[in-house]
């Protein structure tokens, strides 16, 4: 019989990297291919570009790119991952796993791979799951990647959708730890598949909801969404999120240094943050720059921050996302 794994002191975000496609498309550059304008997307989006890859590169593409620069900012090998999570809805294929392409392209193999598929919650998913194996004491380094390419599953036609996305991928390695005080001190993810039909990729006639018939944009296998319905739900759903990980950890909004949202859209997160009780400068934004990057989003922010050096060690973060499922949740880890 084997002995059981030591439990590490603490657990620690040990590097952060993120890759975006070199082609950027502008709201003007949109309205050139749908019935749009920057009047209309920048004041009810927060969006002024986007990212979009062309055919030739693949989500494990930007994947493998994103961790590279994790790892390699972590003062790691490839070889030293236990295991790599890959958030994504956009897989290169349904099978292989795109985790398992990216152990390959990154030379990690036999590492350990798996995709979670939870759109734009999945990065904060994958964050729980590093931090449980780290916390067991069975894995020492675990990468969790956001990868996502919204403008392969976007209708172009439809104007509703195709101009909120971009494409990107962000990556964190998550480590054990010797110092006691860095510590994953909150976790909790939700969903409710009864609100599904607010955001959702149908394959053929039988997954279109009778509620949705009128608003289906005509094309299988591209994203419908109530963009209503997301709003409403959730502006509640970050609210509730944010509250619920300062109660269970006796936190108070002074201590916390930054809440990393998923960059959804400007008017949705102003409006939570406004609830929330957090001055402006404690909430990260991006979206101006990338759009709605899916599961990269969240890695993309703390990608930048890391690098403007705006993250010390004892700092408190929160990750909040909510996504398609519909799923929301978040993590609060003291660095
Ligand atoms: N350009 C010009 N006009 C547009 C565009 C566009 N890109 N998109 C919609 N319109 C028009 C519509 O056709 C409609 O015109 P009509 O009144 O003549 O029919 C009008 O604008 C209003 O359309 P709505 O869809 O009702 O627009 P709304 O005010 O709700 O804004 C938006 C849409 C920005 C998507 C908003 O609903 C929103 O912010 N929702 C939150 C959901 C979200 O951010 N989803 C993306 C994230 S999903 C995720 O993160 C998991």
């Amino acid at each position: 019989m084997t002995a059981p794994a030591a439990r590490p002191a603490g657990i620690r975000i040990s590097g952060t990297g993120m890759a975006v496609p070199p082609r950027k498309v502008s709201n003007d550059d949109l309205s050139k291919i749908v019935d749009t304008s920057d009047e209309w997307i920048r004041p009810r989006t927060g969006i002024v570009t986007r990212h979009l890859s062309d055919n030739g590169t693949l989500t494990s593409d930007l994947a493998a790119e994103a961790v590279s620069q994790a790892i390699q900012n972590a003062g790691l090998k490839p070889t030293d991952l236990d295991l790599l999570i890959c958030a994504t809805m956009t897989p290169d294929m349904i099978c292989p796993a795109t985790a398992c392409r990216v152990v390959e392209k990154i030379g990690a193999v036999p590492c350990g791979a798996m995709d979670v598929n939870l759109a734009c919650t999945g990065l904060v998913a994958g964050l729980s799951i590093a931090a449980n194996f780290i916390q067991s004491g069975a894995y020492k380094n675990v990468a969790v990647i956001g990868a996502d390419r919204l403008s392969t599953i976007v209708n172009w036609e439809d104007r509703k959708t195709c101009v909120l996305f971009g494409d990107a991928a962000g990556a964190v390695v998550v480590s054990a730890s010797d110092n006691p005080r860095q510590q994953c001190l909150f976790q909790k993810l939700n969903s409710d598949g009864g609100m599904g039909e607010a955001l959702y990729v149908p394959r053929n006639e039988q997954d279109i909801p009778e509620a949705g018939r009128d608003s289906f944009n005509g094309k299988f296998d591209t994203l419908q969404m109530n963009g209503r319905e997301v709003f409403k739900f959730a502006v509640n759903a970050l609210k509730e999120c944010v509250r619920e990980a300062l109660d269970q950890t006796g936190l108070t909004h002074d201590d916390i240094k930054m809440v990393i949202p998923h960059q959804s859209n400007i008017r949705m997160l102003t409006s939570a943050w406004k609830k929330m009780g957090f001055p402006d400068d404690k909430i990260y934004i991006n979206i101006d720059r990338f759009g709605n990057t899916s599961a990269a989003s969240i890695g993309l922010c703390l990608h930048e921050l890391t690098e403007q050096g705006r993250l010390e060690e004892g700092d408190h973060v929160i990750f909040v996302a909510q996504g398609g499922g519909l799923t929301w949740g978040a993590s609060l880890w003291r660095l």
